[in-house]
């Protein structure tokens, strides 16, 4: 029987990706460009991690920047996308870890849903498990490891500010801010800047509404 917790799976998405050669999580491009180009230049270098089979790095392409990344567990996904398109470069990689890619190499690193599916088996959004907050600090501090010095991470995400802002402050190498888009449904792009001072507004009116996101491990 099919169940949320298969995305938290590698070989479900192996399976998936055997066929699937186009679907976008989320949202496409096209409602979240505006937030998002403004904070990169046409020469950044880019990564898209947990990247799927979404086309966002092909309409960054499109748009002209060329200096793109795509990264992902799943080697089929990545096999797949090396021959296709083979001006892209693309990396298989665990996003916990990246330890396949190089240190302060990367302007923007680009989530969408990916942090989602890894943390799609917890069982309460108010009381993330030690294993939730493990993954976490290890995906932020790999992306900050794989950041340059000013560097840019950037998570679009369906996740509420009250859960999501808390968690991306466990990383303290880092400032966040937050955009909201979506017309009936809204979303939210997270925007971490590396070598940043805290922004102490957000964090002060974030951290004290869902704290378990916070606490010590
Ligand atoms: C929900 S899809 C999102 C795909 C794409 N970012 C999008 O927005 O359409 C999650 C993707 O993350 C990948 N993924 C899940 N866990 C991962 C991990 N630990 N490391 C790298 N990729 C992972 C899956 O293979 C899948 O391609």
């Amino acid at each position: 029987m099919e169940s949320n917790s298969q995305y938290a799976r590698m070989d479900y998405w192996d399976e998936r990706f055997q066929t699937e050669k186009n679907f976008e999580w989320l949202s496409g491009l096209n409602a979240f460009q505006h937030i998002i180009t403004p904070l990169f230049s046409k020469d950044s270098r880019i990564a898209h991690i947990g990247c799927g089979s979404s086309q966002v790095s092909m309409q960054l392409w499109e748009l002209g920047y060329r200096n793109i990344t795509n990264i992902d567990y799943s080697q089929v996904l990545i096999e797949n996308g090396r021959l296709e398109y083979p001006n892209m470069e693309w990396i298989s990689d665990d996003i916990t870890t990246l330890i396949n890619c190089e240190s302060s190499s990367f302007d923007v690193v680009f989530e969408k849903a990916t942090i989602e599916a890894i943390l799609v088996t917890e069982k309460s959004a108010w009381e993330p498990s030690d294993s939730a907050l493990h993954n976490l600090e290890n995906i932020f501090s790999s992306i900050c490891r794989v950041l340059k010095p000013n560097g840019i991470f950037i998570s679009v995400s369906f996740t509420q500010p009250h859960f999501r802002i808390p968690a991306l402050l466990r990383e303290k190498n880092w400032s966040v801010e937050m955009f909201e888009f979506g017309d009936t449904f809204h979303y939210y792009v997270y925007v971490c800047r590396k070598g940043n001072s805290l922004n102490k507004e957000l964090a002060d009116r974030y951290s004290s509404i869902a704290k378990s996101w916070l606490r010590p491990i």
